[in-house]
This record gives C-alpha cells, structure tokens and sequence, in this order.
C-alpha cells in the first residue's frame, strides 16, 4: 500500500513500481533515516506538537527498527517504495497511530535532504581518513628515500635531478589539498533542511534550531524551497572526489611506467599484483591500471550530477532521485581505490640504484654545469647555456657523459672549464645543493615530510 493510497482508486503498475523505487540504493541510509526521524519526533514532542509519550513511543520503535535491521531479524522490503516509506511503514506496523504521527510537520523532500546529508558527512571523514593514512605513508617512504636520487622528467624526458623522496611529497601536498577540499564540502553539507516540509516550510511551530542540535548540524537552512532543491553538496563533493581520481590516477600512471623494464624504479609486492594467463614472465601493475581506469566512472558521476540538476525548476523534482546512485558511486569508488592503493604503495620496493642509473644518463646535471660556468667562472647565463648546449652534442657523438668527457675537450669548447667541473655536476652535488623552499634536497624533503606528518596530527 502506498503512502498515497487516499488519492489514487488502484495499485501502482508493478514495472512502474520498479522503476520509480529507490529502495534499492538508498536503503543504505536506513541509520541516517531513522536518525534523523528520531531526531524529528524528539522535537516534535518537546514542541508540544505531538504529546510527549507517543514522541517517546516513536523514538523507542525506531531504535528498535533500527536493531531489527542490523540483526538481520527485519529484511528491508524491495517493493517498497523508498528507504523512507519502509522505515514510516514499518513503524506504524508496529505502533499503529503513533506510528502515523512522525510525518507531521515532514516531507520525504525534506527527509531526502536531511539523510543523504547525514550519510554523505560521514562518508567525508571517512575518505579524509584514508587520505591522511596514505599522506603518512607518503612521508614515511619519502623520509626513507630522501636521497635516493632520480631523474626528475618535463615532456617524460629526463630533466632535471631530484629525490624520490621529494617525488612523493608532490603527491603528499595534492592529497593535503583533497583532504582539504573534502573538508570544505563538508562544511556546506552541514546545514539542517528538516523544516522546509515539500517546499513551503510549515504552519506548525517547529524548532529546527533544536533538530540541528539534535543532530549535530551547526546550522539550519535558510530557505524552504533552497532546503529541499539543493545538490550543491552533492556535486561539491563529487568535484572534490573527482580532483583525488585524478591525482590517483596520474600517480598509478607513473606507478605503472616505473615497474615496466624500461624504468624498473619500483617493483610492487606480489600481495598487490597480477600474473597473466598465458605470459609465465609477467607480473602486471593491475591495481594501479585499475584505479586510473576507475577515475573515468567518477568524472561520469559528476557529469551526471551536473546534468541531472541543469535544467530543474524549483523546488523538488523526482529527477534528483538520481543524485544517489552517482554520488554514491563516486563514494565507494574513491574509497575501493584508496583501500587498495595505500596498502600497494606502502609495500612496493623501491630500486634506488635503477633510478640512479637512470640518472646519470639523461645530461640531467647540463643546467648545473651551465651553471657552474657562471658561478665560478663568471659568464652570462646565456654564454654558459650555449657552451652546455654543445658539450651535449659532442657527448652524444662520441657516446660519453658530462661525467665522462675529459678535461681537455671541455677546454676546446671553453678554456675557462677546470677540474672543478666534475665536482659541479655531480649528481649529489645537484641535489643537495637544491635547497631552495620546495625544492628537492635531502634536507628540505625532511623538513616537508615532517611538516606534513605534523599537520597530520
Ligand atoms: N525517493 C525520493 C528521492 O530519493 C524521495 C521521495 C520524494 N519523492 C517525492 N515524490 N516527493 O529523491
């Protein structure tokens, strides 16, 4: 039977039903609904709106609803309409009259509202949580290797020297920043809608304020109709959820090309990888190809999001039934990727000498060399550019390094080069004397690892 059943002369069509329940993605928020009705039927009595037995009444047969379903002793019944329809319907199965009093002053487009910002709050900490323990870990390894030397890359061609350590922390700070974003949309997230009734609010005297208190809100929202038609929240978080994807995602991608041969930076755990089937050599980066492929569905749930909401007069529509499935799958996404990635970094091996070797390859010391020129030699930054330049050139002709390359053919190209020269480009040299704020010397990548580790706390 339908909450409806006064208006209507016959049963809903049984496809139809189907297609218009929700039940069977939002009855995940069953604590959130009867919580929040808790809360509801609490102020309802102290307002004097319903007498305060049968508000005690209520509470006591949602508590036990609410045990019922954790025990497994009630099923959540799939032909119900909605999450919010079940635990209403339930209630007044159980109490009779008391149980039809909840609704006052209550729309299922205010209790929508209401529950899917509950759950959401919750689900923000929880994935802050995990981010902050994979910050850790990052601090950890980047402590571990902060003078591990690799090349640094632009354009993926070798750049530059830096540390491992100081390549973590890169993802450390974008991860700091989604902790921050997941924060910030929690706090839109924490204003109270229950009040704003279908859309018009109500012409009982209801306390909101003490049903924000109730339930932990800071604030209550302003507008009846704002109340009941606002996603925001919803697509907040799932711009901040997308944001981590894409850091999740360049990270495996690099994850990726370092366990390929050609890199072989790191090797992952066998705990954390997969065999091919038909390949006895492999040993694939699946987890990592998988967290990069699934950031795709989460930028698809924003979209939908976004779309879904364009084009919606106020207040309510049935239309934003869909914001669950979307941000909901943004949710558990984020959260499965982050439960397998964090496990996955903390165990790979990092090989310090590849990366070293890989190092002292690239003529990634051809800027501190330049440099050296003007330092102790005093030429203009761009005289010492062009002599590198061509210490480059011959290098490649003759297949040696600048580490390499004696003396004497540095002094054809320019008779100011001395022995100090090798110990300019050394590749130690590079890094630590890299200690401008930021940047990647052993010293600073403490500082930072450190500093993170205690915003942590
Ligand atoms: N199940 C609906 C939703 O998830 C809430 C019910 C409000 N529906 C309505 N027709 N007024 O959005």
């Amino acid at each position: 039977m339908k909450l409806w059943a006064g208006r209507f002369q016959k049963e809903i069509d049984q496809k139809t039903n189907d297609f218009n329940s929700s039940i069977s993605f939002d009855s995940r928020m069953y604590r959130e609904d009867i919580e929040g009705s808790i809360a509801h039927a609490t102020m309802l009595g102290e307002c004097g709106i319903i007498a305060k037995e049968e508000s005690a009444r209520i509470c006591e047969g949602l508590r036990a609803i609410c045990q019922d379903i954790e025990s497994g002793k009630l099923a959540i019944d799939p032909q119900a309409e909605d999450i919010h329809t079940f635990i209403e319907g339930e209630l007044t199965a159980r109490l009779g009259d008391s149980g039809k009093r909840l609704h006052t002053a209550r729309s299922r487009n205010d209790q929508v509202a209401l529950d899917v910002r509950l759950y959401l709050r919750k689900e923000c900490t929880t994935l802050a949580n995990q981010l902050k323990e994979l910050i850790e870990v990052l601090c950890q390894k980047a402590l571990a290797h902060k003078s591990d030397v690799m090349p640094g890359y632009t354009h993926l061609q070798r750049a530059q020297p830096i540390t491992f350590g100081h390549h973590l922390l890169a993802y450390a700070e974008m991860f700091l920043r989604d902790v921050g974003r997941l924060q910030d949309a929690a706090k839109r997230m924490d204003s109270m809608p229950l009040g704003s009734c279908a859309l018009a609010g109500t012409t009982y005297p209801l306390n909101r304020e003490r049903t924000a208190q109730l339930l932990g809100f800071s604030s209550v929202t302003q507008n009846s109709l704002d109340g009941v038609a606002d996603r925001d929240f919803c697509v907040e978080l799932a711009c901040a959820i997308s944001l981590s994807m894409v850091h999740l995602s360049r990270f495996s991608e690099e994850i990726i090309l370092w366990c390929s041969w050609e890199f072989k930076f790191v090797e992952l755990d066998d705990a954390f990888s997969t065999g091919s089937s038909i390949m006895p050599q492999k040993k694939n980066p699946d987890i990592a190809e998988l967290v990069r492929g699934k950031s795709g569905r989460v930028f698809g749930d924003l979209m939908t999001l976004l779309t879904m909401m364009k084009g919606l007069p106020l207040a309510y529509n049935k239309d934003m039934q869909e914001d669950k499935e979307a941000i909901f799958d943004a949710v558990d996404t984020l959260r499965m990727c982050l439960t397998a990635f964090i496990p996955m970094v903390d165990t790979m091996k990092v090989l310090p000498e590849n990366m070293r070797r890989a190092a002292a390859k690239g003529f990634i010391n051809a800027t501190d060399c330049a440099d050296y020129l003007v330092e102790a030699k005093g030429l203009p930054f761009r005289d010492a550019y062009k002599i590198t330049g061509t210490l480059v050139a011959r290098c490649i002709e003759e297949n040696q390094t600048l580490e390499t390359l004696p003396l004497s053919e540095y002094k054809e190209i320019c008779p100011a080069f001395d022995e100090g020269v090798y110990e300019a480009i050394s590749l130690d040299r590079c890094v630590n004397n890299r200690k401008v704020l930021g940047g990647p010397a052993p010293e600073n990548v403490q500082a930072q690892a450190n500093r993170l580790l205690s915003l942590l706390k």
